[in-house]
């Protein structure tokens, strides 16, 4: 199968009492092909919430077409969402049962027994505390539980609209390991996010949202490939000297704290070299700059809020 959702001239505006409706999601066109974990990535407010509600027929989108698992939403809900793990807003969970008590509850509704709900929270890592109410579940044990709900039947797309909020550093990671796994058994994970840092190493592929538009989609490699406009830093002894030394070679130079950028694919690091070398100048350091997926987010929305 190609895609698991494809997603073409989306459009939502949420009406507001004598006001002009919000224009939450702006045209948005995507497309997540099947396997892998694919981020979904935007600041606050950027409609990844929204568009989420819009496929899985949780609001009505104003105009555009949404497809999961190949089928439309919302017409073909009921055939798909059986194949479908989600959880958009939070799961309701009772506080005053067990985990345990709270998934077979859940598993019920679909006739899903005891055994899958074993599976489910070993798979979570709650397999020791299943017995405890979920009253005196910390929140991660809490998300945790919603992703085991969201497991059960074992559905090929799991749609998870940031899992990771609110959660300490090793319950991110704990978070992340668990996608990764769980998008390395086949299924697809889709996965939003307004923190980079936790999504940069967990997906295959990201789409970043801004103010309702996709601004960048592909391979998180070759998305920060396209990012990294290729420039070297360079320490040299004196920098005023040396950035008007490059600088009169005909390269691009700019200061960088004690060091210069220089705008240079690292395959010419020699012309550096040599360029200083002649008038006497000592280089110190000299090496490629790299673009966190970080850097490349906040130059893209900060462009994209120039442009408004
Ligand atoms: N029910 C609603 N009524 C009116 N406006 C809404 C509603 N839900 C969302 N919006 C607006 O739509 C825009 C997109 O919101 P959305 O929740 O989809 O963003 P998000 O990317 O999920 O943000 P966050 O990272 O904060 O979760 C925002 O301007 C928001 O204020
Ligand atoms: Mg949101």
């Amino acid at each position: 199968m190609g895609n698991v959702i494809e997603i073409a001239g989306l459009r939502k505006e949420y009406r507001r009492v004598r006001r002009p409706p919000v224009v939450a999601i702006a045209g948005l066109d995507l497309a997540v092909p099947e396997g892998g974990v694919f981020g979904f990535l935007g600041p606050n407010g950027s409609g990844k919430t929204t568009t989420i509600r819009c496929m899985l027929g949780l609001v009505r989108a104003s105009s555009g077409r949404t497809h999961v698992l190949g089928q439309p939403t919302p017409a073909a809900l009921r055939s798909v969402m059986p194949h479908v793990g989600a959880i958009v807003e939070t799961p309701a969970l009772f506080p005053t049962m067990t985990g345990q008590e709270n998934l077979r509850l859940l598993g019920a509704i679909d006739r899903i027994g005891p055994r899958r709900v074993a599976e489910v929270l070993e798979v979570v890592g709650l397999t020791e505390r299943a017995g405890e109410k979920v009253g005196r579940y910390s929140l991660g044990m809490r998300q945790r539980l919603g992703l085991a709900a969201a497991l059960l039947k074992d559905p090929a797309l799991l749609v998870l609209d940031e899992p990771a909020n609110g959660l300490d550093p090793a319950g991110i990671r704990e978070i992340r390991q668990l996608l990764v796994k769980l998008g390395a058994e086949g299924r697809t994970v889709f996965v939003s996010s307004h923190l980079l840092a936790e999504i940069e190493h967990t997906c295959d592929r990201v789409a970043i949202l801004d103010r309702g538009r996709c601004v960048l989609e592909g391979r998180v490699d070759d998305v920060l490939a396209q990012a990294a406009r290729p420039s070297l830093l360079v320490g040299v002894d004196d920098l005023d000297a040396g950035a008007r030394l490059l600088a009169a070679d005909g390269l691009t130079v700019e200061r960088a704290d004690s060091l210069l950028r220089v705008a240079l694919d690292r395959g010419e690091a020699a012309r550096v070299t040599k360029v200083l070398a002649e008038h006497g100048h000592f280089v110190t350091e000299l090496r490629p700059e790299t673009v966190s997926l970080e850097d490349l987010f906040l130059n893209l929305t900060a462009r994209s809020k120039e442009a408004a």
